[in-house]
């Protein structure tokens, strides 16, 4: 009987797809998919520690390993991801039934590590200097959407974020390489490509030179890939090219990822983000100028330290004023390695939920506006099969990015679906069908 693994994935869009990596590599290697933790002979953690309750669910995930491992001694356990990178080798010490700790730059030597593991060495590998492999990598299975990195790293250094010590200096891939995987991707059924880095606006290929906006360019003319989108923009870095690119290629879709983090100029400032409140709004408005029916997510800190009532008002007023379709709100977490963890002026947790709790009423009350507003109108849906909930609703995701259930039959997934909206929830948007296009080649 042939050996299995399985892969836990906490945190970003970033680990899922190094996780599919992962999922390639021990392929290789003879080991195929598990049916969950209990059953599998290796187990990788792939981990998250962006925030301090990521963390914290790794190590209770761990512990729960524990008995698996008493029940077989064979059982193989790698935790890899940030957590991996943050720790190093002295969660092999902490904890005594992991078998090996591997870092973000040591993914691709996933395969040395287990075989090293199988003859009971215990090693842990967090160098992070290697550059992305090169190997193109295309899951068994994909389904419609995949992910594909771009670029791994930041530079950035915002003041409160532990990324640029978990997962290095920014590197991007070859152009070549994103094509030749997004292509491979599209080939084998793959529809709606999501291309990832920390920053995608500073993307430049290392053989040409070549930026982001040209990258998607080149990745729009490929002719079985019918969506594009990307993450995540960061605002000092967004350029005339980059919006142009968006407004002007067919491909990729109405919908930016714009983090503002806070709407105080003094907040900004600590954060080390690069932009005043005046700038990121002036972008906004350039943005809705050049795209009317462009969708803005964001992603917002509560409680950064030091920031006072005032300053948490002007990041409420700055939601208002932007009318975000999507956001991300996180209370402020410590997090090792970073300036703002030694700031002084934190606030209690209590405070921080608070403001958090008022972020999000707003947010939801906007979120209600805005979907509202999209009645009537007639968009275009990538099906992706039938709703969670909801019997005999079809559903996918507009141009914009909005879930959109409809009734409709089975036969729908995959192909492109015109639906007039009808109702708009707080998360999703009800429709019904007006036509189908195109049928998911195989
Ligand atoms: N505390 C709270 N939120 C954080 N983020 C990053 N670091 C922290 C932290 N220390 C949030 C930011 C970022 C998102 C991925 O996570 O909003 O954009
Ligand atoms: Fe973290 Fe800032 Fe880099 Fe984003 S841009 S990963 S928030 S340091």
């Amino acid at each position: 009987m042939s050996k299995t693994a399985h892969i836990a994935t906490f945190g970003c869009q970033m680990n899922a797809y190094d996780s599919e990596r992962m999922a390639g590599l021990l392929a290789k290697m003879g080991y195929a998919r598990a049916q969950g933790p209990d059953t599998a002979d290796l187990i990788i953690l792939n981990t998250c520690s962006v925030r301090q309750r990521a963390e914290q669910k790794v190590y209770s995930y761990v512990g729960e390993l524990k008995r698996l491992k008493a029940a077989n001694p064979d059982l193989i356990i790698g935790v890899g991801g940030c957590v991996a990178q943050q720790e190093g080798a002295s969660l092999l010490k902490r904890l005594r039934h992991l078998d090996f700790v591997f870092g973000t730059g040591a993914l691709e030597r996933l395969p040395e590590l287990v075989s090293q593991a199988a003859e009971g060495y215990r090693m842990a590998d967090t160098g992070l200097d290697a550059a992305p492999s090169p190997e193109i990598i295309v899951p068994a299975r994909p389904g419609l959407k995949a992910l594909v990195t771009v670029m791994t790293g930041c530079d950035n250094f915002c003041s409160y974020c532990v990324v640029p010590h978990v997962r290095g200096r920014e590197r991007s891939r070859p152009a070549d390489q994103v094509l030749a995987e997004v292509s491979a991707l599209s080939r084998a059924g793959v529809r709606e490509v999501t291309l990832l880095g920390q920053n995608v606006n500073s993307y430049q290929d290392p053989d040409s030179g070549l930026d982001f906006a040209g990258l998607l360019e080149r990745v729009n003319q490929l002719p079985e890939l019918w969506r594009i989108r990307f993450t995540t923009s960061h605002p000092k870095d967004l350029g005339p090219r980059l919006m142009e690119a968006l407004a002007g290629l067919d491909k990729v879709m109405e919908q930016l990822h714009l983090p503002a983090q806070s709407g105080s100029d003094r907040v900004l400032q600590a954060m080390n983000r690069g932009y005043t409140r005046a700038q990121y709004l002036e972008r906004v408005a350039e943005l809705r100028a050049l795209l009317p029916g462009l969708a803005l997510g964001g992603d917002i800190i509560a409680g950064f330290p030091g920031e006072s009532e005032d300053e948490f008002n002007e990041t409420l007023s700055l939601l208002a004023e932007v009318r975000y379709d999507f956001l991300y709100s996180f209370m402020y977490s410590d997090r090792p390695f970073t300036r703002a963890g030694r700031l002084s002026g934190k606030l209690s947790e209590e405070a921080k939920r608070e403001r958090l709790v008022r972020l999000q009423a707003l947010q939801r009350e906007i979120g209600l506006e805005e979907h509202g507003a999209q009645v009537g109108r007639v968009v275009e849906v990538l099906v992706e099969g039938p709703a969670k909930k909801g019997e005999g609703l079809m559903s996918g995701r507009c141009r914009a990015g909005r879930a959109v259930n409809f009734p409709g039959p089975p036969e729908l997934a995959g192909r492109l679906a015109r639906v007039r909206i009808t109702e708009g929830r707080e998360h999703s948007l009800l429709g019904e069908l007006e036509s189908a296009g195109e049928v998911k080649k195989p």
